[in-house]
Order: C-alpha cells, then sequence, then structure tokens
C-alpha cells in the first residue's frame, strides 16, 4: 500500500489525475474504473485540462463506473451518467461506445447485473479503479453489511449513504433508496486501485478502512489485501 498525503484538495486531485493520466499515455486502451461523488470532481477537471492542452487522448479508453441509482433515467441531473457527462465525457474525446455505467432504469435489476459482470469480463477486467470512501466505509455503494458482495448488485442504500448523498437532491426524500453497484471482486481484480479521501470528516473512517480489521461491516478495508494500492488523502490522514 502506498499512501501519499496531499497538502489540500486541489494537491489530491492533481496528484490523482497524474496516475490516471499516466496510465492512459502507456496504456491508450486501457479500461478505466471511474467514481462519482463530490471527491472526484477535481481530478476529473484537471484531466479535462489536460485534454485541452493536448495532453492526453481518450480515443481509445474504455470506462466503467462503479454505480448507478436505481430508478433514475441517464438523463436525469442526478443520475452517476449525467454527472459523468458533464464532469468529463462530454469534455474528451472519449468514444461514447466505450462508456459503460448501470443502467439504473433496467426493467430486470438482476439480469443488468449479470450483463454488467459479463461486460467487465469481455472487457478483460479493469486496469486501474478510482475509488471514494463513504463514511459508512463503503466502496461503491457496496454498504456494510453480513458478508463482502462479489459481483454487481442491487443494493439498499443505508440511512447514512441516503442523508450523505441527500445535497445533491433538493429534498431528501428524492435520494433514490436503491444503486446499483460493481461487485467486489470486479474492484479487487482491478490491476491497480486508487483510492482518494478528501476531508477532516473521513479521518475516522479512513483508519478503520486502512489499518482496521479486514471485515465486510467495513467494505473498504479488503482493499488493504490489493497488491497495488495507492491512497491519496487530503487533510484525511
Ligand atoms: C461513487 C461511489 C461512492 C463514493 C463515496 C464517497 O461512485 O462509488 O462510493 O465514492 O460515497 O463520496 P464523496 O466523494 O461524495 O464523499
Amino acid at each position: 500500500m502506498k499512501i501519499v498525503r496531499a497538502k489540500n484538495y486541489a494537491d489530491m486531485s492533481r496528484k490523482a489525475a497524474n496516475i490516471i493520466s499516466a496510465q492512459v499515455i502507456m496504456v491508450p486502451d486501457c479500461v478505466l474504473g471511474l467514481a462519482t461523488g463530490s471527491t472526484p470532481i477535481g481530478i476529473y477537471a484537471q484531466l479535462v485540462d489536460w485534454y485541452n492542452k493536448g495532453d492526453i487522448d481518450f480515443a481509445q479508453t474504455v470506462t466503467v463506473n462503479l454505480d448507478e441509482y436505481c430508478g433514475l433515467d441517464q438523463s436525469h441531473p442526478q443520475s452517476y451518467r449525467h454527472f459523468m457527462d458533464e464532469h468529463l465525457f462530454r469534455q474528451i474525446n472519449i468514444d461514447p461506445k466505450n462508456i459503460h455505467i448501470p443502467d439504473g432504469k433496467a426493467a430486470d435489476t438482476a439480469a443488468e447485473c449479470r450483463r454488467y459482470d459479463e461486460l467487465i469480463e469481455s472487457v478483460g477486467g479493469l486496469d486501474l479503479q478510482l475509488l471514494g470512501i463513504g463514511h459508512n466505509g463503503h466502496i461503491g455503494f457496496n454498504e456494510p453489511a453480513d458478508a463482502f458482495s462479489e459481483n454487481t448488485n442491487c443494493v439498499t442504500l443505508g440511512q447514512s449513504t441516503i442523508a450523505a448523498n441527500a445535497r445533491f437532491f433538493t429534498d431528501p426524500s428524492e435520494v433514490p433508496r436503491q444503486a446499483i453497484t460493481m461487485g467486489i471482486k470486479a474492484i479487487m481484480q482491478s490491476r491497480k486501485l486508487l483510492l482518494v479521501v478528501n476531508g477532516a470528516d473521513k479521518k475516522d473512517i479512513l483508519q478503520k478502512v486502512l489499518f482496521g480489521p479486514i471485515t465486510p461491516q467495513v467494505p473498504g478495508s479488503i482493499i488493504q489485501l490489493h497488491p497495488d494500492l495507492t491512497v491519496i488523502a487530503a487533510d484525511a490522514l
């Protein structure tokens, strides 16, 4: 595990963007696992900036996002697809056919979860997975549970996740109660993991994730077992 203490959010974002851009420059057709939430916004802004300067080319890059809310259409302003379009995809030259996000509106959720795992397998797995961490230790939307969820699955979001994500909605009652998330297996099989954490409010959970017992009650704790994990934290160590 490599832990990098960033000076502040901008520094965390630039350092993480450096790792992602190195991946894309070295392996242009790599598979990037991407995350949403507030933490990666600065990373995406930095990547867009370097793209505009001609330093990175995403023409061959494949992306696979971690999760999507159930019931939200791609065009819904709070859908994760919309988030990714706004912050990254619309601003770079990624080929739309190389963008993958679970379909939160799929009529058959179980079939959608299976399709997503098959898709990850068909692209050869992930080269680099970007992760954030929830206050309850979730990665993707894999919430604290009695066992790790191996495969892509439909989860009922915990109260703390609903409360944390309410800031993006006009009213907390609008936060979807379920989401489709990539499972722990695909995340752990990613050839590289990059965890970004920002803010003193994540200090306690980051300690548990990195140094506490490995338990499905703190789903992120499993990344301690990953052979190529980089953690970049600002104000959270
Ligand atoms: C988002 C995701 C979540 C977030 C986590 C932290 O795709 O998978 O695990 O990374 O909830 O969110 P922020 O960055 O908003 O604190």
